[in-house]
């Protein structure tokens, strides 16, 4: 096989090592003015952070860091993505995107495919249950991400007046911006829910050094389309080092999460230990997880928190639920990260690789307050702006939501079938689960819903030489 070597300076900074995101603007856009727009992109494309920039960003902070300097300093990253109905309005065929009828998700939209196949709620219309913004049509993306909210403020300034934005000449139009924040002090990292997140994302061959133990490392073609190992073989080189985005706006009901946990607690941990109301509730999130609030996997510490575990990049990642396919004592098959991710629980020769996806995306809306909290009801929308990317979106994202979250009866060696039960953070459907009372497995709970998709869309992320070749004019 020939060695693999990526151009770092050809892919978008986000889909390989993350842009920096304390925080992160979200502009979904129409193209209005589909020439100006190719003319003003040119201009545009210098703001964009590669790879290999986001890797210098990191050196300098490390830099910074160690010569003891006070302060964040100033960083800010932006990429681009383009939906195909930008591409058919921009008059570039981008069918080598989806050939042969493959990837027929990205040519219908994401609005068309949450009907027929995700499973999100309809409206009396027939639509998904979105907001409006997100039934338009949307062109494209631009994340803006940076480490205070003045810097992204400025980019998002200079990007408008690129396109013209709020002038006569405008060859964009926002459809919509939604800012995403990291919480706050020591829940940065965690989701809403309190997990910390962000734990296991596939390390790809040809670019990550120094792999912790965990899942095989994937070749590149599982994230970049055209590089070795995409299911896709043949594709136009124009499309090769760039990767689709899949965008979720997902919004989570945090006080309904905690009032469900306070009122099902385990009263017994698997080793027959009596928990107090509290830790029978921690467990009971835990096991719904796979992974402790401190990020722990339960597969390794299944009955108590660990945080030194969780603290240690070579353990936190280094199980496989091995030998318990038919077994749910330390970790119910229906946890969201076993769901997401069955490791062991598939057949050897599956080739799970086609089905790993690089996530990334941060955090929306404030902290719970105390009126939330005390009700136990939502007055405040928050929750994840869930962006992943992948070589294939059928491969990818759609299948983790649609055969793995969505179908009761996987993973498939369990032998108790459909009592397996969805995925209880994100299952779209019956939503029921066994497994969450470690010693009465066989137990079926009915599982409320605590995150609602309000919107999305499918994006290819070009490489810069897509961009300044082929987009840009
Ligand atoms: C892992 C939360 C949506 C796929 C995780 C983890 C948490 C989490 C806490 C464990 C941390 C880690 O392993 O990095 C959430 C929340 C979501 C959400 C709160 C929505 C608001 C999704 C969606 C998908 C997904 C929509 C894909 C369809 C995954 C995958 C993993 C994961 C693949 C890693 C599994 C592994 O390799 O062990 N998620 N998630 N998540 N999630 Fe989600």
């Amino acid at each position: 096989t020939t060695p693999i070597s990526l151009d770092l300076n050809n892919i978008q900074g986000d889909i390989l090592s993350g842009l920096p995101k304390k925080t992160q603007y979200y502009i979904f856009f129409k193209i209005q003015d589909a020439a100006k727009f190719r003319s003003d992109l040119a201009h545009f494309i210098p703001l964009i952070k590669t790879v290999a920039q986001v890797l210098k960003d990191r050196d300098d902070i490390d830099d910074h860091k160690r010569r003891g300097q006070p302060g964040l300093i100033p960083l800010v990253g932006v990429n681009i993505s383009i939906s195909h109905f930008g591409f058919v309005k921009l008059g570039i065929d981008d069918s080598t995107l989806a050939p042969n009828g493959t990837e027929d998700v990205f040519v219908k939209g994401q609005k068309q495919d949450a009907i027929t196949n995700l499973g999100d709620p309809k409206r009396a219309d027939g639509n998904p249950d979105w907001e409006d913004a997100f039934l338009n049509e949307i062109d494209g993306l631009i994340i803006i991400s940076g480490e205070s909210h003045a810097t992204i403020e400025k980019k998002k300034h200079e990007i408008e007046h690129i396109f013209g934005v709020h002038t006569h000449h405008a060859s964009i139009q926002e459809v919509k911006s939604i800012r995403g924040d990291v919480r706050p002090g020591d829940q940065s990292g965690h989701e809403h829910f309190g997990f910390l997140d962000g734990i296991s994302n596939p390390t790809v061959n040809g670019f990550d050094t120094n792999v912790n133990p965990g899942p095989k490392s994937v070749d590149p073609g599982k994230v970049l389309v055209g590089q070795t190992g995409d299911p896709t073989p043949t594709r136009e080189d124009w499309a090769k080092d760039g990767s689709f985005l899949v965008f979720r706006y997902l919004f989570q009901l945090v006080p309904e999460f905690d009032k469900f946990l306070e009122e099902h607690p385990l009263k017994k941990d698997g080793n027959g230990k009596d928990l107090t109301p509290e830790k029978g509730s921690e467990l009971l999130g835990a096991r719904m997880v796979g992974r402790w609030k401190s990020g722990a996997p339960i597969d390794v510490s299944p009955f108590q928190d660990d945080p030194e575990l969780a603290d240690d990049p070579k353990r936190t990642n280094d199980f496989k639920f091995e030998g318990e396919r038919t077994s749910q004592l330390k970790c119910p098959f229906a946890a969201h990260v076993r769901k997401t991710n069955p490791r062991d629980d598939l057949e050897p020769d599956f080739s799970i690789d086609d089905r790993r996806i690089l996530r990334r995306g941060v955090q929306f809306g404030p902290e719970v307050t105390r009126a939330e909290h005390n009700s136990g009801k939502t007055i405040h929308d928050r929750g994840l702006l869930f962006t992943c990317y992948q070589s294939h979106i059928e491969n990818g994202f759609q299948f983790l939501q649609q055969s793995w979250a969505n179908t009761a009866n996987f993973p498939p060696f369990t032998g108790i079938g459909n009592a397996t039960g969805l995925d209880p953070l994100i299952g779209q459907g019956d939503r029921a689960m066994s497994g969450l009372d470690p010693l009465s497995p066989q137990n079926v709970l009915p599982i409320d819903t605590f995150i609602i998709p309000r919107g999305g869309e499918y994006f290819f992320s070009p490489s810069l030489k897509a961009l300044k070749e082929n987009i840009a004019t």
